[in-house]
């Protein structure tokens, strides 16, 4: 899960995923960076975690961190939040192979009529359950195809 610093989006991505991914039973890794270097090292935006409880997750623990290109190596699907991040990821690719990996994950729930998940960091608490509610259900949407590909792998 990529947004641009790894304290609004992408860690309520990571942890509202690895919550659904556990309903779901599925044995997937999950994990969050952001393309900039501004925050690295810190834990999310303080509205984030707030939202995030709010919401019964707990995101205080994670820590920002940078994508780089070794995160090609170390997942098989990397989810950005906008097409800036899209941009950004798919300029460290170094192949053909890197590139495709890179989704934005909006587009694997078009029906919720969103092609990005709006930047949360200039707004107010309103646009933070915004960005919660349109993850909620996206990863949820992601786990029930993972879901679905796994029944059809083993019929
Ligand atoms: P995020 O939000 O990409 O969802 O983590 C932002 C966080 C920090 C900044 C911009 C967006 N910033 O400019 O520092």
């Amino acid at each position: 899960m990529v947004c641009l610093g790894n304290i609004c989006r992408s860690p309520l991505a990571e942890a509202i995923m690895r919550e659904k991914l556990k309903q779901f039973n599925l044995p997937i890794a999950v994990d969050s960076a952001g393309t900039s270097n501004y925050h690295i090292g810190e834990n999310p935006d303080s509205r984030s975690i707030a939202n995030a409880a709010k919401n019964g997750i707990d995101i205080s623990q994670l820590k920002a961190r940078q994508f780089s290109a070794h995160d090609f190596d170390q997942f098989d699907l990397i989810y950005v939040m906008d097409e800036s991040n899209y941009n950004n990821v798919t300029a460290l690719a170094r192949d053909e192979n890197d590139s495709n990996k890179v989704r934005i994950i909006m587009n694997e729930h078009e029906a919720l009529g969103y092609t990005h998940v709006p930047d949360p960091y200039f707004g107010k608490e309103k646009d933070f359950q915004l960005v919660f509610d349109l993850l909620d259900k996206v990863c949820e949407k992601i786990c029930r195809n993972f879901q679905q590909q796994l029944t059809n792998i083993n019929h």
